[in-house]
């Protein structure tokens, strides 16, 4: 235990900020990747009788949701800094720019063009990473329609489903409500906090944090048949960032735009091999291979000691 509250402290305080630095930044260079070319609000999207049409299985569609959602939950974080740096929502949009620059996104059982060069922006259902990050996108866009935070109402968009595996993934707030009540209700409380005049900061992320890793934990266990699609390394670091997430959470990690893309910079800029030897993995900067040493320690550790059977049995 002494081993990952000192190595998450240590990546953690790597990721102090002084409000100096942040004046330097040039923040829409840190945004994902086609931030700029996503739809900023839903009149963005296809409109069919009076409802917006996501498909949320092409990158910058589901990003778009991302930019909206960052866009209308600006004002509350107003108060802690400007240009809406400081929103903690800010590390959804990131994560998922990283897997769609890092091939994450793409079809991992190569039969289809699904995020390859001929189709780049298409998002396969048979990713992992892909499905994961679904409902990390659409329980918390849902849990604000819901809130009123979105300026729609709940009838009024249309998430469509991926051609397969359809009946796997909720589409509305009625039917993610009736599979994942307890994280629908914890991204509600998070919504309801950062409305509070005088929330603080860490109130902000402490329901945050506890709505993505209940997502995580709800979700989880469906997609563990991904896992043969992929390298043994990248199985494991698949496994090492799931239970490094409740570290993070843990220990309150600010996942605010500067921060998370500082911290962005330790994964891995592509889909591991089974060549690759952590942490001697040449084409990877020294911070890379340290970053996923530790990741990698930690879920060792983790595991060996029965705590990562108790939250995901699966793993
Ligand atoms: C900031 O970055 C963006 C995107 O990389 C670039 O287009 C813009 O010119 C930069 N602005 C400044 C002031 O450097
Ligand atoms: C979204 O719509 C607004 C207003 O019509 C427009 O200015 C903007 O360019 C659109 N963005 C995209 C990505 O289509």
């Amino acid at each position: 235990m002494a081993f990952f509250a000192l190595w998450s402290y240590v990546l953690v305080g790597c990721f102090s900020i002084s409000t100096a630095e942040i004046e330097t930044f040039n923040l829409s260079a840190l945004y994902p990747p086609k931030w700029e070319e996503s739809p900023s609000q839903f009149s963005n999207y296809t409109s069919q009788n009076g409802k917006y049409v996501v498909n949320p299985w092409v990158y910058p569609e589901r990003l778009g949701l991302y930019k909206i959602l960052l866009s209308k939950t600006a004002k509350y974080f107003q108060r802690f800094g400007k240009d809406n740096e400081q929103n903690p929502l800010w590390g959804l949009p990131l994560q998922h720019g990283w897997q769609y620059s890092s091939g994450r996104l793409a079809d991992p059982t190569r039969t289809t063009d699904c995020g390859y060069e001929s189709d780049p922006l298409c998002i396969s259902e048979d990713s992992w990473w892909a499905d994961l990050n679904y409902f990390l996108c659409v329980l918390p866009v849902l849990g604000a329609v819901d809130s009123g935070i979105m300026g729609i109402s709940s009838d009024q968009l249309v998430l469509l489903l991926p051609p397969k595996d359809g009946l796997r993934f909720c589409n509305s707030v009625s039917s993610c409500q009736s599979s994942y009540p307890e994280t629908m209700k914890k991204w509600k409380a998070f919504y309801q906090n950062i409305q509070l005049p005088f929330t603080s900061f860490d109130d902000n992320l402490k329901y945050l944090w506890a709505a993505h890793t209940s997502t995580l934990e709800e979700t989880l266990k469906k997609f563990e048949d991904r896992f043969v699609y992929y390298s043994n390394p990248e199985v494991e670091f698949e496994k090492a960032w799931c239970v490094s997430v409740d570290y993070f959470a843990s220990l309150h990690l600010h996942t605010t735009l500067i921060r998370i893309h500082e911290f962005q910079r330790g994964l891995p800029s592509r889909i591991l091999v089974n060549e690759d030897k952590i942490p001697f993995i040449k084409d990877f900067s020294d911070f890379q291979n340290i970053f996923l040493l530790g990741l990698d320690t930690l879920y060792k550790v983790d595991s060996a000691s029965g705590l990562t059977q108790q939250r995901y049995p699966e793993l």
